[in-house]
């Protein structure tokens, strides 16, 4: 080894030990004015600073790396007290508690608050995040840090908004002006308020929304999601509620910060080779970003001319003043709501969503139950999936105006707005189809047996022409008898249509009034007239409904009479309709008024429910409509059987009594259903029912693949094997 060797050596273990500045002082040390702390990779540097062409003296935290004249400050200690001198001084206790001293010392112009907790050894130091932390000794907890304070930036990994648990918010603040770090008026943070959104503020005016946390972005803003330059994330549980970013490459410099002077939150990266910020994005990024500009009701779209539209069923609230371009007084419905006699909703999509002030969420709900619950609500006027990953998830629901939604070519998510029922194409659609498969089907005018059965027969073929897998009861006619019956195929005889007049007419009190005019007209023949007379065959298309809804039972081919003290009558000969059989008869011949009573309690869910009980499925299970109409009560929520349709009608209670009494009349043994006598009673009166056990023909039964029905009872059997019934 020689001399130069020895030296060089020496002199490098020198210089690395002046170059490193160090990153933290322990309570023996302090940081005087002109001192700095730098972070261990050099990112960062903590020191004391003069804005611009003020005069006044700040702790603060820069960038290291970016020349003093693009100095760059992210963080700012004492922002509302300005140190006069050159005399500042920061240092830590003993306590942990960190203070800056100016004005000569005499003034302690900002301090943290003193930790709760025991703190053994604590030390100050600055870390290559740019964060500022009071550690205890080695432990990587943190007793304080200066990113649970944020000034007006945003850093990689600083979490914005809020911890639930300590109610710690944080948010950001902008500078007054390039000169004076004191707050200014424009703010930007998470706000809990409904579901969470990133709101900036202009004073306490709302200034732009972020949208909706829709699990893949925010509804009304890309510019927060993850691009080339950075990943983010937005964390919503019990404990916590925040947006953070990350970079992907860490040696890009990147901010996020509030600017007053420019009214936007701007996120700019560091060029080195120019050296200089280039604006990466802005927010607002145009008109529509602003907040409410177009009213309440209205939406905005940057491709139209004007921005601002009503929402589609709505018009200006003031048409005079909507033309001359003053938006602020919004838009009304077309035509008013009726939230009592069916409104609807329509979709729009792409959309910004609502203001989420008057909003309600609930993360397990799925988008059918969000749309009964919302209908239920006469103040809700929209809703929409809350999570739109995947097949969508979650409910939102808005009550009130409607304020600041966007709508967007390539971005945001639907929404489903609350419409009075004749402009919602949806209802319209929706309901003539499922109306038609039970109640339209049967529907209309006494006139003749045959031309029912042709008829229905017609306009059953047609139904599976449309892909409906409806089976086809096979009556046979003579053309000529038919075309008499039909009065020369008269359209006005025509039947089973579900014309889309009909359908609506069949709200909750009509089918109420149906259900009733059944119960009464079986009860006359169970009880009133001078036979005992058990039908056998009660069905939908066994009811006849006259031009003002009063049902009328027919055909009584397969009724059989009962002396007066008779009760109950054996046949081995099975007729009737599989779907609506009795366990008891379909499997033993056993008939009775409690067969008769089990059809009737069939037929109602299927009035309810505007589903068939045969040929019923449904997603979740294997089991038909009884099985459906169970599983629901047992879990409590006994109205999603009804006909979404419905589910807006001021007597939901009558309903679930419904449905209670159509489970009583399918019960599995004749002796648990009640008699007509009695369900006419429980259909009048409000008092308390029995309770339902497990009803009867849970599962498809094998004979529920196919029918049978006769006016001859020729199509029957009455063994349980047989499986397949060959029409004649
Ligand atoms: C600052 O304090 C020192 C020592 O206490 C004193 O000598 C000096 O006059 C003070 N300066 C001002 C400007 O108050
Ligand atoms: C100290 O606590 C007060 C009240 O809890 C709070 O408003 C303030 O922001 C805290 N200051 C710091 C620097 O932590
Ligand atoms: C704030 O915006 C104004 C106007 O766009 C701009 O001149 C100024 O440089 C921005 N301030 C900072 C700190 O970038
Ligand atoms: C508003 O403008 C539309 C389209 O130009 C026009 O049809 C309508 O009459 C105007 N309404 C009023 C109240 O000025
Ligand atoms: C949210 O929806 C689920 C599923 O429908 C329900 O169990 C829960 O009670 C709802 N929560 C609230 C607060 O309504
Ligand atoms: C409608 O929902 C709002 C918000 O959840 C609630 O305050 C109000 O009581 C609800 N109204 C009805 C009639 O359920
Ligand atoms: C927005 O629409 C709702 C529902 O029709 C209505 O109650 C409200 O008054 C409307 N807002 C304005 C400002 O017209």
């Amino acid at each position: 080894m020689d001399i130069l060797c020895l030296t060089t050596c020496f002199l490098l273990i020198i210089s690395s030990k002046v170059s490193k500045a160090l990153d933290m002082i322990s309570p023996s040390d302090s940081l005087t004015d002109g001192m700095t702390l730098v972070s261990n990779d050099g990112s960062f540097e903590l020191g004391f600073f003069t804005p611009g062409s003020s005069k006044n003296r700040y702790l603060g935290i820069w960038y290291k790396n970016i020349p003093i004249p693009m100095q760059t400050v992210v963080w700012v200690a004492n922002r509302i007290n300005p140190i006069t001198d050159f005399t500042g001084l920061l240092k830590i206790e003993t306590t942990g508690k960190v203070v800056l001293q100016g004005q000569n010392r005499t003034t302690t112009v900002w301090s943290t608050n003193s930790s709760t907790e025991e703190v053994g050894n604590p030390i100050l130091q600055l870390l290559d995040s740019g964060n500022l932390v009071v550690k205890d000794g080695n432990s990587e907890n943190y007793v304080w840090q200066s990113f649970d304070y944020p000034t007006d930036t945003i850093l990689p990994g600083m979490k914005m908004g809020w911890d639930l648990r300590t109610g710690l918010s944080r948010r950001l603040v902008a500078w007054k002006n390039p000169d004076d770090p004191s707050p200014g008026d424009l703010t930007f943070g998470v706000e809990l308020e409904g579901n969470p959104e990133i709101v900036i503020r202009k004073g306490s005016t709302k200034y732009s929304r972020s949208g909706l946390w829709n699990g893949d972005g925010f509804s009304g803003a890309p510019v927060y999601r993850s691009n080339p330059v950075f990943t983010y994330d937005f964390v919503w549980n019990e404990e916590e509620v925040y947006y953070i970013y990350f970079l992907k490459d860490k040696s890009v410099m990147s901010r996020f910060f509030l600017n007053q002077t420019e009214g936007a939150m701007d996120r700019y990266t560091w060029n080195p080779e120019t050296q200089t910020w280039n604006l990466f994005h802005t927010i607002p990024n145009d008109y529509c970003d602003r907040y409410g500009v177009c009213g309440a009701n209205g939406t905005c779209d940057n491709s139209k001319f004007p921005v601002c539209q009503c929402l589609k069923a709505f018009n200006p609230k003031s048409p005079e003043s909507w033309n001359s371009s003053d938006w602020s007084q919004g838009c009304i419905h077309n035509k008013p709501l009726n939230c009592q006699g069916g409104d609807g909703f329509i979709r729009i999509q792409g959309v910004k969503t609502p203001d989420a002030t008057h909003s309600w969420v609930n993360k397990s709900m799925d988008l059918k139950e969000c749309r009964v619950r919302c209908l239920k609500n006469c103040s809700c006027m929209a809703y929409t999936s809350l999570y739109i990953t995947g097949t969508g998830s979650g409910c939102a629901m808005w009550f009130g105006d409607l304020m600041d939604i966007k709508q967007q070519q390539s971005y945001g998510q639907d929404l489903y707005i609350r419409v009075s029922a004749s402009e919602s194409e949806e209802l319209k659609k929706k309901h003539t189809m499922k109306l038609s498969l039970i109640i339209a089907t049967p529907i209309t005018v006494l006139s003749g047996l045959l031309v029912v059965t042709y008829y229905i027969r017609r306009s059953r073929g047609k139904l599976k022409d449309n892909g409906e897998n409806e089976d086809l009861e096979h009556e046979v006619f003579e053309l000529g008898t038919i075309s008499r019956a039909t009065d020369g195929f008269s359209s006005n005889n025509k039947l089973g249509q579900g014309d889309k007049r009909r359908c609506k007419v069949l709200d909750w009190p009509k089918r109420f009034q149906i259900i009733c005019g059944i119960a009464r007209g079986l009860l006359y023949l169970h009880q009133d007239s001078r036979l005992r007379i058990i039908h056998r065959d009660l069905k939908a298309s066994n009811v006849l409904l006259d031009s003002e809804m009063n049902p009328k039972i027919s055909d009584f081919g397969l009724a059989r009479t009962f002396g007066a003290d008779q009760t109950e009558a054996n046949t081995n000969r099975v007729v009737g309709t599989y779907g609506y059989m009795a366990p008891e008869y379909a499997i033993d011949g056993l008939f009775s008024v409690k067969s008769d009573v089990f059809s009737f309690g069939i037929l109602l869910l299927e009035i309810i429910s505007a589903t068939k009980n045969r040929g019923f499925s449904h997603p979740d299970h294997s089991g038909n409509l009884i099985e459906h109409a169970w599983r629901l009560w047992k879990e409590g929520r006994p109205l999603e059987l009804a006909d979404d349709f419905l589910a807006n009608s001021d007597n939901l209670s009558e309903i679930v009594r419904c449905i209670h009494i159509s489970l009583l009349c399918v019960q599995q043994h004749p002796e648990w259903r009640p008699t007509m006598s009695s369900v006419v009673l429980m259909l009048g009166s409000e008092n308390e029912l029995p309770i339902p056990k497990q009803p009867g023909f849970l599962l498809k039964s094998p004979f529920e693949t196919d029918s049978s029905s006769g006016n001859d009872g020729s199509s029957s059997k009455n063994e349980v094997s047989l499986s397949l019934l060959e029409p004649r």
